[in-house]
């Protein structure tokens, strides 16, 4: 497993400072707002329960599954509503919690499906941000890391579902994705 890695990206400690930062200041911004913060599974679960544990105001949370991807190594495009919120949204600050934005196809779908319900905002939170392969207007408005055109895996990142356990982000070997 460890021997399909490349290269580190991000380790343990760099993602955990890093979500720290984010936290403090979501915790400023949303003081007062009673907000919804939205897991999309399965890539943010781990992200989002480090992220919230920083968060020092009060906040409820939900999730949501949508894929794009399937088990697919590039995006099919064709996004599927898995698991639709249990909480209504209408006039509710809503921060969508995501573990990488790629062509951003995936969050297009996402914010016109939640606009329809009448949100007082809705804000993108990413760990990851792969700005180099966008095909749509997505940018997300917290972001933790700006990471190149790289196959990337752990830290709830996966490659056919697997890889999502480890707790750094790296680069996945050609041959382990070529095979
Ligand atoms: C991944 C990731 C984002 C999306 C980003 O999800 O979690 O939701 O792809 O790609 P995009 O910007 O090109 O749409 P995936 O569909 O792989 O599901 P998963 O989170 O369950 O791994």
């Amino acid at each position: 497993m460890l021997n399909d890695i490349q290269q580190i990206l991000f380790s343990k400690e760099q993602i955990a400072e890093r979500i720290k930062e984010l936290g403090k200041t979501l915790s400023e911004d949303y003081a007062g707002k009673d907000p919804i913060f939205v897991c999309i599974l399965k890539g943010s679960s781990l992200f989002f329960a480090d992220l919230v544990r920083e968060i020092t105001v009060p906040i409820n949370f939900d999730f949501m599954s949508i894929s794009s991807y399937g088990d697919e190594f590039i995006s099919t495009g064709q996004v599927k509503l898995l698991k639709d919120l249990d909480t209504p949204i209408e006039n509710r600050h809503v921060v969508i919690v995501e573990d990488i934005v790629d062509t951003g196809t995936t969050l297009s779908y996402l914010i016109k499906n939640l606009e329809a319900r009448a949100p007082a905002s809705i804000k993108i939170c990413t760990l990851l941000d792969k700005e180099c392969r966008r095909k749509t207007d997505i940018t997300p408005d917290y972001c933790g890391f700006k990471v190149g055109d790289h196959f990337v895996v752990g830290y709830g990142l996966d490659f056919e579902n697997g890889y999502r356990h480890l707790p750094f982000v790296g680069v996945l070997k050609p041959e382990a994705y070529s095979k």
